[in-house]
């Protein structure tokens, strides 16, 4: 089952990034608040120890102020100091300034550049919809009603222009990743005039772009899209955090997730199928309720509904996703549209079942069915998921290596590094589509870290917070792949169809050997 689905992986050597990442890249300051002082004293010691030995490639910490300069110790490679520029809230003049003392260039100090992952290549595709047409100013100003905010990227500085709100805070930290690019990335983002829409359903139907008097369709940038819709795909706001749930940036999430899933090993987990979330967001969640423990059926699943109220009140207690991997099969299914839980369901090493999704993010059309989860039908769910949870406790090592398979994707695929240069590539490729030479709209505001941080209280500072770029990278951006040759998609198509397929043939045989 592994060698025709090579369209999904090829990847595998792009796993040293998140080691890089977290200590040179983004800054030893965003560890603060992970550990305790006493604990930060020992890492300390153990950097200072490690490095004089040489055997970690790590920089070491200078200064009194603790993080705010790195000496780089590239082994016998170019010593440099790097400067750090943390949240600067100096200023409380209002409207606050944003500083001018942040590097308006990046000079990478490596000169080999990696080849980015394979998932890369949806970008040429997602934008394939406007390559021979190019994108008109007159485009745009047509799709301001799908959009809940338009973005101009002028000489490296960001201007935002609001048209609506939408639901709780998702445009603010889909504006605060941006503007993290920007200061990793400094001088190296084009000039770019671009609308988002932070909902949850697609906005731009193929269908109402088509037949005779139809006009070209606008591209509205998204966090998913679907088959009949051009919405262009874009990562969500969680990978910087959802401070409405308490849910941290993606990057201690995950390391956060990783250490749960030491506490219970695979086989001693519930071998049953696990799911928590808020079923009151979609019809087929709501339907999904009846696959639960009941008197009278057990489908080996396990559900429990997420009130999110009640959470809050009982200060997150219950919804702790590092907490959640305590069952050998997770279950994945689609909210309104797509949900953002599917990138911690996938990093617990148990095996997704995963409900066929209709919507995709940005990495998911990446992921093959048996190699990194269970395909599950969405028309018969309950016994789908009765029939792979008894296979997977028949084959424990099998359904061990899909959940590993699948978490070990979600680790490669989605360090911050790539969430950065996916989003690098994707803008970077969209302006070379701009039929104009954007220029910044008169109600558009002037935003960066300070303007949109410093206001801020509680989770939504500290995320922030967390989450910040402190200092412009050491490397280039990989190196985007070319576009996906039509055939190739399709054929990963057909695959995954046929994999699906043999899946059902097996439940087919086991229920008519049941009722027999
Ligand atoms: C913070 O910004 C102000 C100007 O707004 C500047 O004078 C000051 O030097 C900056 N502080 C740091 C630590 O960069
Ligand atoms: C297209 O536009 C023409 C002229 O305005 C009109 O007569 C025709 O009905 C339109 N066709 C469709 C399918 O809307
Ligand atoms: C599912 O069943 C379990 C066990 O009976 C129960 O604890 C849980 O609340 C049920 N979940 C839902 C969403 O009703
Ligand atoms: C699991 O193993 C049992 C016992 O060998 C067998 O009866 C059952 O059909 C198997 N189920 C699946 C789904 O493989």
């Amino acid at each position: 089952m592994g060698d025709h689905v090579n369209l999904f992986h090829g990847f595998w050597s792009y796993g040293d990034q998140m080691i890089h990442g977290c200590f040179s890249k983004v800054g030893l300051g965003r560890l603060k608040g992970l550990v305790s002082s006493t604990t930060m004293i020992v890492f300390f010691f153990f950097i200072l120890f490690a490095s004089r030995l040489n055997w970690m490639d790590i920089p070491i910490i200078r200064g009194s102020q603790f993080g705010q300069i790195i000496f780089s110790s590239r082994s016998t490679k170019k010593h440099h100091e790097r400067i750090e520029f943390p949240l600067n809230c100096s200023d409380s003049g209002l409207p606050r300034k944003c500083p001018d003392n942040y590097p308006s260039v990046f000079e990478p100090d490596e000169s080999s550049i990696k080849t980015c992952p394979d998932y890369f290549r949806w970008i040429h595709q997602d934008l394939q919809q406007w390559k021979s047409s190019g994108i008109t100013k007159e485009m745009i100003e047509r799709g301001k009603p799908s959009a809940h905010f338009r973005l101009v990227i002028v000489k490296g500085k960001a201007y935002v222009e609001k048209y609506s709100k939408p639901y709780q805070t998702r445009d603010a930290f889909t504006v605060w990743g941006i503007l993290q690019l920007l200061r990793l990335y400094p001088g190296k983002i084009p000039d770019l005039d671009l609308l988002f829409y932070s909902g949850d359903k697609t906005m731009i139907k193929k269908r109402d772009y088509q037949g005779p008097n139809a006009t070209s369709p606008p591209p509205v940038f998204h966090y998913c899209g679907e088959e009949e819709a051009l919405d262009i795909v874009f990562p969500d706001w969680t990978f910087w955090g959802w401070a409405e749930v308490n849910i941290m940036p993606w990057e201690e999430m995950l390391k956060a997730i990783k250490k749960g899933n030491e506490r219970v090993k695979w086989e001693e987990r519930t071998p049953y199928a696990y799911w928590r979330g808020n079923p009151y967001v979609a019809a087929d969640r709501v339907d999904f309720l009846k696959c639960n423990l009941s008197d009278k059926y057990d489908w080996n699943v396990r559900l429990y509904s997420q009130d999110w109220r009640k959470e809050i009140k009982q200060g997150f207690k219950h919804s702790k996703l590092e907490d959640q991997c305590t069952h050998r099969y997770k279950i994945y299914i689609e909210g309104a549209t797509w949900s953002v839980s599917e990138k911690y369901i996938l990093a617990c090493d148990s095996m997704t079942l995963m409900i066929k999704p209709k919507y995709f993010d940005f990495f998911s059309r990446s992921l093959a069915p048996l190699q990194h989860y269970w395909p599950i039908s969405s028309k018969s769910k309950c016994s789908d998921l009765k029939f792979a949870v008894e296979w997977g406790n028949n084959h424990t090592d099998k359904a061990q290596a899909i959940g590993k398979a699948g978490s070990k994707l979600i680790e490669q695929f989605l360090t911050m590094r790539n969430v950065y240069d996916y989003m690098f590539h994707l803008l970077n490729e969209y302006s070379k589509l701009l039929k104009f030479k954007p220029t910044i709209p008169s109600k558009a505001k002037r935003v960066c870290s300070e303007t949109t941080a410093c206001s801020e209280k509680g989770l939504y500072k500290e995320l922030k917070v967390k989450s910040m770029v402190k200092s412009p990278s050491e490397k280039l951006p990989c190196a985007l792949p070319p576009p996906y040759e039509p055939h190739a998609i399709q054929a990963s198509l057909d695959t995954k169809e046929k994999i699906t397929r043999q899946v059902e043939t097996w439940e087919t045989e086991y229920w008519n050997e049941l009722t027999n």
